[in-house]
């Protein structure tokens, strides 16, 4: 990756949105050095799709988001909006095209004015647009916040405060669709909520574009949850694109070495499975501020040569509707065009918005891979790599056979820690006659509990805290022992339980996704 050109972009006519060659850097402090946060990145998204964009952290994506809403200033490069290029667009004429166009951000709480009542966040842009009389307004809030699944007349008067992370984020999406917009871009937008919460925000979003015909643009980290929300898909290094291609396509077919690396970086939700790790691949992410020649991801790609390091890669097709940038692309596939032509499948329309099937598979793995990749520094991967600096780059003359790989050094998959045991103590010698248990064998640190005072005429009072032991042996002629001392609390009363969809009992998001192609949504109680 790490490289450039357009090759992959659609008919232009056609494209809701088309970003070409967009360049943000930000100076740091009076050094007069930049951090180069997104260089020459296009990307296009035609009406009703949803364009995925994944990578790690820092490349970039949030700053292309911004840069498209005009929120920071790009340097350079164009961002055309139905044909208008917004870059070129000052004061009311930008602002007349801002309702069109809404971000949802990346943090939920923060991204809400923690002074103003949910219902006037919620309705500031229309009040800014003027839409309507101030009844049609408040209907119009109260109608998206019915959809997003919040009561009105309860949240209305609160503050973003009163919230949760879930509702915060439901409120968020309320405010963007509130105006009507035509592109939404949306930054992670569940990556700071629990994975049951992310089911229904997930289903939620996908509602809202059906519901409203939103076209969207999914900037995430989670490789599962963009290729079931996504109808293409676009991998970032370093502020450049790497690849492009439809989900399923990319993710069973990954052509650039990155790619590849976070695939394998996908975690397992079956602690029972073997998943293997593989070498090579390793080393730090380079510093925006100056990243490598050529290649930007050739300090830490096991394929890297002379021309990696000379040559910035362009965008090429190497399957129809797939591109890589990459000098030496993985798996079995060859270049359909020319570095720096257009696209011979630039025409073809946009995949329908439809779910991909449920994520019942495996974490997708290049089947034909031969180029041993380690997951490169992701969130939260699971597969233990050991960092080994980039071997020395291969010479490579022109697309050859990737030499074969060491062996793959296969680790047991990881399994989870089991629970503490937590030991039971031997009863002491005698317990048969004074099973006092001294204190819960699940509750160690609970202050202690001075025992009974033995009753003189028979055996201390038995109160046996484990379930499966036998109720306490009532003491004949004796009285009743000190209960305030030794019987446990009575169990407290349970709170009514939430309703089986606000808490469901899942461990992984892969288990709720749903199946699109049936039109299915998420089920958060599975
Ligand atoms: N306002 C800013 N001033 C200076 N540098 C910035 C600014 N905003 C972002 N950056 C830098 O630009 C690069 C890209 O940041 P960005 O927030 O776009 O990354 P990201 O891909 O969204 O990361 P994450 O997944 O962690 O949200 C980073 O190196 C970041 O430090
Ligand atoms: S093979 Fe070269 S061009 Fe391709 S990702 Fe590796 S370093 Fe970049
Ligand atoms: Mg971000």
């Amino acid at each position: 990756m790490a490289g450039s050109g357009t090759a992959h972009l659609r008919n232009p006519e056609d494209a809701l949105l088309r970003v070409e060659n967009l360049v943000v850097e930000f100076p740091v402090g009076r050094t007069g050095l930049k951090v180069n946060a997104v260089s020459n990145l296009s990307i296009d998204v035609m009406p009703g799709e949803t364009l995925g964009l994944v990578g790690e952290s820092g490349c970039g994506k949030s700053t292309m988001g911004k840069a498209i809403m005009r929120l920071v200033n790009a340097q350079s490069g164009s961002v055309r909006f139905e044909g208008t290029d917004l870059m070129a667009l000052k004061g009311d004429d930008l602002r007349a095209l801002r309702p069109k166009l809404q971000m949802i951000f990346q943090d939920p709480i923060s991204s809400l004015n923690p002074r103003r009542r949910v219902r006037d966040i919620v309705r500031e842009g229309l009040d800014i647009w003027k839409v309507g009389d101030k009844a049609s307004r408040q209907a119009k809030v109260a109608e998206v916040l019915e959809t997003v699944g919040i009561d009105p007349s309860v949240a209305g008067p609160k503050r973003p405060h009163e919230f949760s992370g879930g509702q915060c984020q439901r409120i968020s999406i309320a405010r963007a669709v509130a105006t009507d917009p035509k592109l939404i871009i949306c930054d992670e937008p569940v990556s700071a909520l629990d994975v049951s919460v992310q089911a229904q925000i997930l289903n939620l979003l996908e509602d809202m574009k059906s519901r409203y015909g939103l076209t969207m643009v999914f900037i995430a980290h989670d490789l599962a949850v963009v290729k079931n929300v996504s109808d293409r898909v676009a991998v970032m290094y370093l502020g450049k694109m790497c690849e492009f291609g439809n989900p399923d396509e990319l993710f069973a077919h990954p052509a650039h070495p990155y790619t590849a690396a976070l695939l394998s970086a996908i975690p397992e939700p079956d602690p029972e499975a073997h998943v293997k790790t593989r070498d090579g691949v390793g080393g730090e992410i380079p510093s925006p501020v100056a990243p490598p020649s050529g290649c930007r991801f050739r300090t830490r790609c096991p394929n890297a040569d002379e021309q990696c390091a000379n040559e910035e890669p362009q965008m090429r097709e190497v399957r129809p509707a797939h591109f890589v940038a990459c000098h030496h692309p993985i798996g079995d596939v060859t270049f359909l065009s020319a570095p720096g032509t257009e696209s011979a499948a630039a025409p073809v329309p946009p995949a329908p918005a439809a779910w991909t099937p449920p994520v019942e598979e495996t974490a997708p793995v290049p089947p034909a891979a031969p180029e041993p990749v380690a997951p490169v520094a992701m969130a939260a991967p699971i597969i233990e790599t050991a960092i080994t600096p980039p071997p020395a780059p291969p010479v490579v003359e022109s697309l050859p056979e990737p030499p074969a790989p060491p062996a793959p050094v296969v680790a047991a998959a990881p399994v989870p820690p089991a629970p503490p045991v937590i030991p039971v103590p031997a009863p002491a010698p005698g317990a048969a006659e004074s099973p006092w248990i001294a204190s819960s064998p699940v509750s160690p640190d609970a202050p202690e509990v001075a025992p009974p005072t033995p009753e003189p005429s028979g055996p201390p009072p038995v109160v046996d805290w484990t379930p499966e032991a036998p109720a306490p042996a009532p003491v004949p002629e004796a009285p009743a022992p000190a209960p305030a001392a030794v019987a446990p609390e009575p169990p407290a009363a349970e709170a009514p339980a939430p309703p089986a969809s606000e808490i469901p009992d899942v461990t992984s998001l892969d288990t709720l996704l749903p199946d699109r192609s049936k039109g299915g949504s998420i089920d958060p109680r599975r």
